[in-house]
């Protein structure tokens, strides 16, 4: 399955080259159908973060067709916990959930359109882990509405940090919004388009 859909998302990448090249408003049009994943490098280090943590409440928003969501279900599979995968665009969840079943994993995901300041809190289990990787102006909006329900050891991953440098502004205030997190440790990692790892410190500090 992550083979069918790194396939389609190398021919997407091309479309999206040729709709750039193009200019104009053809790509802002067309954006939103593409599966804009997280890519292979990324969707392994979130397996393995589930798996190193022992995630067992994982949340992830921005699903798209699922590529990031097979990853992580995979991981929540083996942690025996559940993923709550957030997709706005339905048309795109039923992708979602058609690659979720032919991978057999369906029964480690809910599939939802509740946004994050809705989901969340009412999950109730504390999150163990959370994807973001939509729209970028949502990040903090959907950080906080995240972070209450964090327990503490627990991560944040935000995709996109480096890349596509058109974010660079709005990420700039994401990352300005966790600095001023006195429990917040983070730290940017180099991988894939670029990841904002967000540990929930406990009590104590090294500083
Ligand atoms: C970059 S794509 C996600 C790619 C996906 N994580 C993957 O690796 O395949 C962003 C997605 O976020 C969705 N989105 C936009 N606003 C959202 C929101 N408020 N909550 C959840 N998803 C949202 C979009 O419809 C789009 O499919």
């Amino acid at each position: 399955m992550l083979a069918e859909l790194e396939a389609r998302s190398r021919k997407e990448q091309q479309e999206l080259e040729v709709l750039r090249a193009a200019g104009g408003t053809a790509l802002r049009e067309r954006a939103g159908s593409f599966m804009l994943d997280v890519g292979p490098e990324v969707g392994l280090f979130l397996n393995t973060l589930v798996r190193v943590a022992g995630a067992r409440t994982v949340v992830e928003i921005g699903g798209s067709v699922g590529y990031s969501t097979v990853w992580l279900a995979e991981a929540v599979r083996a942690t025996g916990g559940r993923l709550h995968s957030i997709e706005v665009d339905r048309q795109k969840q039923e992708e979602q959930r058609a690659y979720l079943t032919a991978a057999g994993l369906d029964a480690y995901v809910e599939l939802t359109s509740r946004e994050a300041p809705e989901l969340v809190p009412s999950l109730s289990a504390p999150v163990d882990l959370v994807l973001l990787d939509h729209w970028k102006e949502l990040y903090v909006r959907d950080f906080d509405a995240c972070w209450p329900a964090l327990r503490p050891g627990g991560v944040i991953v935000a995709d996109n940090v480096l890349m596509p440098r058109k974010n660079a502004e709005v990420i700039a205030r994401y990352r300005h919004h966790l600095s001023g997190i006195p429990d917040a440790q983070s730290q940017m990692l180099a991988l894939g388009d670029g990841l904002e790892v967000t540990t929930k410190r406990e009590n104590v500090r090294m500083d």
